[in-house]
């Protein structure tokens, strides 16, 4: 019952699209219309606005924290696979990625994995950006930067002792991997667009 309790509150809270929201009140449009279509800080960020870029990449991994931080709180600190720490976990990435507000079409997760990652302990919140900041910088191609991040956080868990949570990273980053189908076919074409540049058809 705990477990099915925290899932409902991560997906709750995992839900809140801020992309589209944040977007829509700083009068860039419907950030669904735009680009790759995802609701996620990539994409708003070819609207050219950084500062709602940013705003959209912090918000959305708070609610991976405050779901992972709120879970540990009401139920304890079981970071085991099947603990309600790892549905609320799992609840925020789901409901980013298919919120019922937006028929099940949302974002791709890899912030609010990164805000689940900083929940559990921050050393691996620390590994997942640096990953991610490290690939970003580097290739300046999102998705493989998301993707590395995601998996890389797996081995980081594991080399951090959260072994019994690792079971959970992995159900996350085959469900970000799978997200990202679009983006790994632009991939294999050499089409996908680099940060900075507008161009991003899809998904
Ligand atoms: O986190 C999403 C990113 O990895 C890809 O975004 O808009 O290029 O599909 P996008």
């Amino acid at each position: 019952m705990d477990g099915l309790l925290a899932l409902v509150l991560g997906y709750a809270l995992g839900s809140v699209p801020f992309g589209l929201l944040l977007a829509k009140a700083a009068g860039l449009g419907d950030i669904r219309q735009i680009g790759s279509g995802n609701i996620g800080a990539t994409n708003v960020l070819r609207t050219g606005n950084k500062k709602v870029a940013a705003a959209t990449l912090l918000l959305d991994g708070l609610k991976g924290f405050v779901a992972v931080v709120l879970a540990r709180h009401l139920w304890g600190d079981d970071l085991t696979w099947a603990s309600p720490v790892a549905a609320a976990a799992l609840g925020a990435v789901l409901g980013h990625c298919f919120p019922v507000w937006l028929r099940f079409r949302g974002g791709k997760g890899v912030a609010t994995n990164l805000g689940v990652a900083f929940g559990i302990g921050w050393p691996l919140g620390v590994a997942y950006a640096v990953v991610w900041l490290a690939l970003l910088a580097a290739l300046r191609i999102s998705s493989v930067a998301g993707m590395s991040a995601v998996v890389g956080a797996l081995v980081a868990a594991w080399g951090l002792g959260f072994t019994h949570f690792v079971p959970v990273l992995a159900v996350i980053a085959a469900l970000v991997i799978w997200l990202h189908r679009a983006n790994i076919a632009r991939l294999r074409a050499g089409t996908e667009p680099r940060v900075g540049s507008k161009k991003a058809k899809d998904a």
